[in-house]
């Protein structure tokens, strides 16, 4: 029997030991008994990090959607499987059951089949929160199509630069979205970004908002008509553990964001037991996590693990703070919600309204509280204990990344103690390391260190879609047979780990993974702009916001420097989208630099976040006088 649900801390360590002793005898088990194989494996494991490569369950079949719809069908085909929660209030929720799922998706998937999907095609998704996003994501598994779900809060730019990318031939939006008191043109954004994507042969649209759109001639389709037509059966791809299941972009050290691709197999045992575990499913309990399908959370968290376990998943269109900032907590009561999921950053923004709003709500349901995106601070995670737990839920701080495809550093809920800011031990099945600036493990607790990974575990993202060798340089150069992951944290005496934050040129806004690089490379778009360089500085509700650091051409063509900064930040919203807006810019006559021509971000970050008394050995700059000009006309 696989120890597939934790009970007790002896238990955990009783399990994480032998996870680590025998992790391929382990995942096995956990394989075996918990999911529906057409074929089994030959091998469970094998890895190199040096070249660098990792397969699970090789020349394993399996569709991932008969795990998450199909054998629920005997014992659950009433059971909610998603509930859908409108962004307006008055607007009724949607109750959708695994019958009438599985019945969408297959004739999703049969549309999709239609137009001309085959298995390894690449299905671009730009869909607000709607129940037709996970339909969509599941139709695209079920016929072997690999999805590339784009968040749709990103530009025209930045979604033309991803479908192209992975050569998506297929784009499923809709009409517009609604945003809180917003509506949003999301097929005109479309529409602009395939001015430059040729690759894309048709577009499927949603109706959504009702707005009226344009219709390209060939291209554009409306979905509704097709589905009514749709057959409601359709026979599951048969897929390799090994196929890729779907491509997640998240942006990294360049320009270029980084798709990176998950497994069908590996990511599938991983998703679904990492779920089962740290939010400590029951059968008839109502999971709700807010985060958004866009990002990695949404897809393990809201689509793939919760539906993998039978679990009834939430799925909210809107914002935390529409029509008032008690939306989350009326959401909440309504739907007796027993699991809640959500970022800090969102927990610091209600936090800062009236405690009223919560307490109007009665919030008895709730079991288990978690929060991801980025380390929680102290007042915060006593808010969120004390105002939604009412001190009886356990909070899991739940550490991971896209490329971990899910949670790797958490505590169980009833199992392990917590303490808050402390995302505490390793899951089942991780074996995490802290290394030195000279590349050696540093051993012990009490100590503090880069955060890498030195096992593979089944959810890694195989590769960076068409660059395995950035996949390699980004995760596997810095440190022999290990993987970086780009973040620092300490080690308690006890052996729980602390996130303190990253290491190098991503910033996390509002828990959002930001690379300075392409906000840099917007700026530079401004005709008057010669360089600029952006900082995270510390902010109250988003954790980290923007500070630019922004050297203007000698003959500018704006004089006004408030409209300057106004243009920046439209140049920004163009090209990646609001989330990326500058909170602070600084016009500067120069930035402060190493002999090899890179920017000291060390010294721009310590300016920003008004912390400039010690800013260590600047005499190796190459311009070291620029650094108390900077000072000088700090904001
Ligand atoms: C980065 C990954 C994983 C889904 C959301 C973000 C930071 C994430 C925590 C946490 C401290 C955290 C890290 C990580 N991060 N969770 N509980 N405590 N930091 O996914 O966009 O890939 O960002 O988010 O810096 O490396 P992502």
């Amino acid at each position: 029997m696989s120890n597939y649900h934790i009970k007790n801390l002896e238990e955990y360590f009783q399990v994480y030991n032998k996870s680590v002793r025998e992790p391929e005898t382990f995942w096995e088990e956990i394989a075996e008994e918990h999911f529906l194989w057409r074929k089994k494996w030959d091998k469970v494991l094998s890895w190199d990090f040096k070249k660098p490569e990792v397969k699970w369950f090789e020349n394993a079949k399996l569709n991932i959607t008969e795990n998450c719809l199909d054998r629920h069908l005997a014992t659950r085909k009433d059971k909610t499987a998603i509930i859908f929660e409108p962004n307006d209030p008055n607007e009724k929720s949607e109750h959708i059951t695994y019958g009438q799922l599985h019945e969408r998706v297959c004739k999703m998937a049969n549309v999709l089949a239609e137009n001309g999907i085959k298995k390894g095609d690449r299905v671009c998704i730009y869909l607000p929160m709607i129940p037709e996003l996970a339909i969509s994501v599941l139709a695209c598994a079920r016929i072997g199509a690999i999805h590339s779900v784009v968040f749709a809060g990103f530009s025209s730019t930045a979604l033309a630069t991803r479908v192209n990318d992975s050569d998506c031939k297929m784009v499923i939006t809709s009409d517009g979205s609604y945003r809180g008191k917003k509506q949003i043109d999301l097929k005109g954004i479309v529409d602009t970004a395939l001015e430059e994507c040729p690759g894309v042969e048709t577009v499927l649209t949603v109706k959504r908002t009702g707005a009226e759109i344009n219709m390209k001639d060939g291209r554009d389709k409306w979905l509704a008509p097709l589905l009514e037509q749709a057959s409601a059966t359709n026979i599951a791809q048969e897929m390799d553990a090994e196929d890729p299941l779907f491509i997640l972009y998240t942006s990294g050290s360049t320009g270029k964001p980084k798709g990176m691709v998950h497994s069908s197999g590996g990511y599938m045992v991983f998703a679904a037991y990492t779920f089962k575990n740290i939010f400590q499913y029951q059968e008839d309990d109502i999971y709700w996590c807010t985060a958004d399908i866009g990002w990695i959370t949404g897809h393990s968290y809201i689509v793939y693990g919760p539906l993998l376990n039978g679990a009834t998943t939430l799925m909210f269109e809107g914002v935390p703070t529409y029509p008032d900032a008690g939306r989350f907590w009326q959401v909440v009561e309504e739907h007796k919600v027993n699991q809640f999921y959500t970022a800090p950053t969102a927990i610091r923004a209600l936090a800062k309204a009236s405690v009223d709003f919560v307490n109007k709500y009665d919030l008895s349901s709730l079991k288990v509280l978690g929060t991801v995106g980025e380390p929680i601070n102290e007042d915060a995670w006593d808010w969120y204990n004390i105002n939604v737990g009412d001190g009886k839920c356990p909070i899991a701080d739940t550490w991971w990344q896209t490329e971990t495809g899910g949670i790797m550093i958490s505590p169980i809920p009833f199992v392990t103690p917590t303490i808050p800011t402390f995302a505490t031990l390793p899951f089942i099945g991780i074996q995490p390391a802290l290394m030195d600036a000279e590349g050696n493990e540093i051993k012990g607790n009490g100590v503090q260190g880069r955060l890498c990974i030195k096992f593979p575990w089944p959810g890694i993202a195989r590769t960076i879609w068409g660059d395995h060798a950035r996949y390699r340089d980004t995760y596997f150069a810095a440190y022999q047979d290990k993987y970086f992951t780009g973040d620092g944290a300490k080690r308690d005496p006890v052996g729980y780990y602390r996130i303190t934050g990253r290491v190098d040129d991503v910033i996390i806004v509002s828990g959002h993974n930001l690379g300075t690089a392409p906000i840099e490379d917007a700026i530079n778009e401004h005709n008057d702009v010669a360089e600029s360089a952006i900082v995270g500085f510390p902010h109250d509700i988003k954790g980290n916001a923007l500070y630019g650091f922004v050297i203007l051409n000698e003959e500018r063509e704006t004089e006004d420097n408030d409209q300057l900064r106004k243009e920046i930040n439209q140049e920004i919203t163009a090209q990646i989208g609001p989330i990326a807006k500058l909170d602070k810019i600084q016009f500067v006559p120069g930035l402060p630099k190493t002999r090899s021509g890179k920017i000291m971000r060390r010294i721009l970050r310590k300016i920003a976040a008004d912390d400039a008394k010690d800013l260590g050995d600047i005499s190796t700059l190459l311009n070291p006088e620029v650094v108390q000009e900077i000072m000088d006309d700090a904001l």
